[in-house]
């Protein structure tokens, strides 16, 4: 049971500027430096397929949000992916247990079988938390950056005439090379048109920001990158992401992955970037040997929990 000064109730748009100064008093309380800016959260609420008003609780307590709890649906693979957060001074009170029941609430109404959920290695009290509510641990992700003055990159005619950028018009064959380049690994929901279009028109991408390899006018492989270079951050924080690579299985062993990944940083270089991240699945070899032989080293690790629903 929790405080009755507490009130879990699904989000309304009314919360928006409340979830903001949640996020950011938070990262000050916790020294994570986590905070949203308006428009990454307006992207986020308004992703196809998910619904604020539904998939999202927050928890309100004198007019103020101080807890939520996220519900993101990808019921292509039967899954739901939490994500929880409880202002520090609302914390051990009772609150991410009750909201999690709220969660599974709606994650049975959609019919979805598994949750996951993704946190901080070192992150005690979500481990706990998960532990105490039935979760088990099932993958570890490394999150990988590399310093761009330090790589040694081709110019971006080396690259030519297997790759381009991507044009306006061939969000299709992202989708199908992003899905066939995916098919069947850990916690790939295949992805729609739909959702390429949005994601490609987020505002830390844009066409140019995905090379496209292609044999006779179809898609083998791509590599796609982000980075918001909008706030002139200083140059140890002009950060990009290598945000998705994949080839297509026939025609992988044969360099195009490495050729594709040096082909998006490169591209991340010529845009001012000066740090690449990306994140891998600890478990994928290839991938794994690939950006080591590059360069990248681990920076951080997340765990991957999940529970089954009944
Ligand atoms: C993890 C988090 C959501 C827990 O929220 P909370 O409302 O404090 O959790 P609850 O009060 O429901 O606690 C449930 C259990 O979590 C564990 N837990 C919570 N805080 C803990 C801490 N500081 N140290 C160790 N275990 C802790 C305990 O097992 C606790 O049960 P107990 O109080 O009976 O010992 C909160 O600490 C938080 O927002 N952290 C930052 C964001 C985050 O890590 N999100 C990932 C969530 S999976």
């Amino acid at each position: 049971m929790i405080d009755s000064a507490y009130a879990i109730r699904n989000y309304r748009p009314d919360d928006f500027n409340n979830l903001i100064r949640l996020n950011l008093e938070v990262g000050k309380l916790d020294l994570t430096g986590r905070c949203i800016s308006p428009q990454v959260l307006s992207e986020y609420l308004g992703r196809p397929n998910y619904l604020p008003e539904q998939d999202l609780f927050i928890v309100e307590e004198a007019g103020k949000v101080i807890a939520y709890i996220d519900t993101t649906p990808e019921l292509g693979i039967g899954r739901v992916v939490l994500d929880c957060l409880v202002h520090p001074e609302h914390r051990r009170k009772g609150l991410a247990t009750e909201l999690y029941r709220y969660a599974m609430r709606r994650a049975t109404e959609l019919g979805a079988h598994v949750f996951h959920v993704n946190i901080a290695q070192d992150n005690v009290a979500a481990k706990s938390l998960l532990h105490k509510l039935g979760f088990r641990f099932v993958r570890r992700f490394l999150d990988l950056s590399l310093q761009l003055s330090e790589a040694r990159l081709p110019d971006v005619e080396h690259f030519t005439p297997l790759c381009h950028h991507l044009r306006p018009g061939e969000e299709d064959k992202l989708t199908m090379i992003q899905n066939r380049s995916f098919a069947g690994t850990w916690g790939f929901n295949p992805n729609t048109l739909q959702d390429i279009n949005y994601r490609v028109n987020l505002s830390d991408c844009s066409h140019r920001d995905v090379i496209l390899a292609s044999r006779k006018g179809k898609a083998i492989g791509y590599c796609w990158t982000t980075a918001n270079l909008a706030d002139a951050a200083p140059p140890h924080l002009r950060k990009g992401r290598i945000y998705m690579l994949g080839v297509a299985p026939k025609y992988r062993g044969k360099g195009i992955g490495r050729l594709l990944l040096l082909a998006g940083l490169s591209h991340l270089k010529s845009k001012g970037v000066e740090v690449a991240e990306l994140t891998v699945d600890s478990q994928s070899g290839a991938a794994c040997s690939l950006y080591e032989s590059v360069g990248f080293k681990v920076s951080s690790t997340t765990c991957w929990y999940e529970k089954a629903l009944n």
